[in-house]
């Protein structure tokens, strides 16, 4: 069999205010030639934290902002999954229970987010330890994990490896539990590389060449967390 590698799939690439299918197409068609089978967990992006934003402008709870961006997180992996076809999950799995059945019929499983209170960078980790995958990689529009945000700070310093608890120290000044709201990788998802000794890939998603470094464990442009 196969080995698995999952994927966090930044909402922000998949849907940076409309489905961006030719982005979608490209590393589906670079990821299908690679001798691996795939977990892709889809954020949801800014279309995720104006419908959450809505919800808490009609007063709605952060529970409720929540549920409606997980929403968002399955119309994104919806638009993946049927991108990538035959070899995907068309129906998207609502638990990691669903998604595991599905794992052992296509070579793809593809899923958002789960519960309330977590990101879908969480979501990737438990998906990972769910299969059994002993890489994850968390694309985005960051090309690494920085000392602080590289946007607002051009001094910011990108680290080449972290160590597990310095990830999470990282991490942990930055974890607001808010949807919508910016870390570096979820605090709980930290924890959770962290108990499993799961290897941590950060590069940017539309960076294809570290991309497949990264799937094939192999030095890239990016951080490594270990
Ligand atoms: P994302 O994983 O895309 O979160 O899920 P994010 O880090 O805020 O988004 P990006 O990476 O900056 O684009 C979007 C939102 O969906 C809810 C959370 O509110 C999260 O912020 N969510 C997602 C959950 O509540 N549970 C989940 O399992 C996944």
């Amino acid at each position: 069999m196969r080995q698995i590698v999952v994927l966090s799939l930044g909402g922000s690439l998949v849907n940076p205010g409309k489905p961006d299918e030719a982005y979608v197409s490209s590393i589906v068609r670079m990821l299908s030639k690679l001798p691996y089978r795939f977990g892709i967990v889809v954020g949801g992006g800014k279309a995720a934290r104006i419908l959450a934003e809505r919800v808490r402008k009609r007063g709605g709870s952060e529970f409720e902002a929540d549920e409606a961006a997980i929403e968002q997180t399955r119309r994104n992996a919806a638009f993946v999954a049927k991108i990538i076809g035959k070899e995907a999950n068309q129906k998207i799995p609502h638990c990691f229970d669903e998604a595991r059945r599905l794992s052992r019929k296509h070579r793809f499983v593809v899923m958002g987010g789960t519960v309330p209170g977590i990101t879908t960078d969480s979501d990737a980790v438990l998906l990972a330890e769910c299969l059994k995958a002993k890489r994850v990689l968390n694309l985005s529009n960051i090309d690494g994990v920085y000392s602080d945000n590289p946007i607002r700070n051009p001094e910011a310093k990108k680290f080449r490896t972290l160590s597990y608890e310095q990830m999470i120290e990282l991490a942990g000044k930055n974890d607001m539990r808010k949807a919508g709201t910016h870390f570096v990788f979820d605090f709980l998802a930290c924890k959770l590389i962290a108990r499993s000794k799961i290897e941590a890939h950060f590069v940017h998603g539309k960076n294809l060449l570290d991309v497949r470094k990264a799937v094939e464990g192999k030095p890239h442009g990016g951080t490594v967390v270990r």
